[in-house]
C-alpha cells in the first residue's frame, strides 16, 4: 500500500472515532450556520483538526485544503479534506455520513479515502492501482444506459437559484431510471457509484472536498467523472456527473442541454 494512503486511512479512522463518539450527544452540540442550510458543529472542527494532526505528523510540509479551516501551505502535495460529509444527516441521527480525504500531487488526484464510520466501510483508491472497499476490489456497475438504472443525486438546497436547471435535469432522467436516491452525503454517493451500488450520480455546485476522494474512487473503479458538458474541470465547477462509461455518456447527453449559463461558474 502507498505510504500516503496508509496515513490517509489512519487519519480517516481517527476522525471517524471522533464523529461516532459525539453521535449520542448531538442534541447538546453547538451548531453554527455558515450560510443558508449550511451547518457546522464542533464535531466537524474536531474531526478536521484530528485529520490535519495525523497528516502533518507524517508530512509536516504538505499543503492542506480543508472545508472548515481553508487552505494552508504551498506544496506539490495537497490534501483535500471533508472531515464530516453529511453534517445535516449527522445532526438528525440519519445514519449516512462519512470522512473524505484525498491527496493531490501536482494537481492530479493520487490517493483517496472515504470512510463511513457507522458501517465501518472503508473505500480507498490509489492512482493506477484500482479501488477497494474494506480491501476488496470494487468496480462500477455495468449499466449501459438509463433504462432501469439506480441513480444518486443531491438537491441544490443552498444555491436555490439552480433549482429550475436541476428540476429539468431530474425531469429528463426520471422517466427511464428505476429509482433516484438523495442520501445526503456526496462523498458516499460517489463511493457507492465506485462500488456499483448506484449506477450513476449527479449534483450541482459541490465543493472540491465533497468530490475529490470520491472522484478518484470512481475513476479507479473503471467509471467516468465529468462536469455536465463532459469536460474535466468538475473540481472547479462543482458540477459532477459520474457512472460507468456507457451510462455516463447517456447522462451527459440527457442533462448537458439543461445546464444553463448559471451553472458555468
Ligand atoms: C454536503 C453533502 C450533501 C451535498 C451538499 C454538501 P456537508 O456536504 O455532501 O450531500 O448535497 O452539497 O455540501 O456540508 O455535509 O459536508
Ligand atoms: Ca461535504
Ligand atoms: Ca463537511
Amino acid at each position: 500500500m502507498h505510504p500516503m494512503l496508509n496515513i490517509a486511512i489512519g487519519a480517516a479512522r481517527s476522525a471517524g472515532n471522533v464523529i461516532v463518539r459525539n453521535l449520542e450527544r448531538v442534541d447538546r452540540l453547538t451548531i453554527g450556520t455558515k450560510q443558508r442550510n449550511d451547518f457546522v458543529t464542533e464535531v466537524d472542527r474536531l474531526a478536521e483538526h484530528e485529520i490535519i494532526r495525523v497528516i502533518h505528523r507524517a508530512y509536516p510540509d504538505h499543503a492542506i485544503l480543508a472545508e472548515e479551516s481553508g487552505a494552508q501551505g504551498d506544496n506539490e502535495y495537497e490534501w483535500v479534506i471533508d472531515p464530516l460529509d453529511g453534517t445535516t444527516n449527522f445532526l438528525h441521527g440519519f445514519p449516512q455520513f462519512a470522512v473524505s480525504i484525498a491527496l493531490r500531487h501536482r494537481g492530479r488526484l493520487d490517493q483517496a479515502v472515504v470512510y463511513d464510520p457507522l458501517r465501518q466501510e472503508l473505500f480507498t483508491a490509489s492512482r493506477g492501482s484500482g479501488a477497494t472497499l474494506n480491501d476488496r476490489r470494487i468496480r462500477v456497475s455495468r449499466a449501459n444506459g438509463l433504462t432501469g438504472s439506480l441513480l444518486g443525486t443531491g438537491f441544490p438546497f443552498r444555491q436555490q437559484q439552480h433549482l429550475d436547471a436541476y428540476l429539468e435535469m431530474f425531469r429528463v432522467l426520471f422517466p427511464d431510471a428505476a429509482g433516484i436516491r438523495r442520501a445526503g452525503a456526496a462523498a458516499l454517493d460517489l463511493a457507492y457509484v465506485a462500488a456499483g451500488r448506484l449506477d450513476g450520480f449527479w449534483e450541482i455546485g459541490l465543493c472540491p472536498w465533497d468530490i475529490a476522494a470520491g472522484a478518484l474512487l470512481v475513476l479507479e473503479a473503471g467509471g467516468m467523472v465529468s462536469d455536465f458538458d463532459g469536460g474535466s474541470d468538475y473540481l472547479e465547477s462543482g458540477n459532477v456527473v459520474c457512472a460507468g462509461p456507457r451510462l455516463h455518456a447517456a447522462m451527459v447527453t440527457a442533462i448537458g442541454p439543461h445546464r444553463g449559463e448559471a451553472l458555468r461558474r
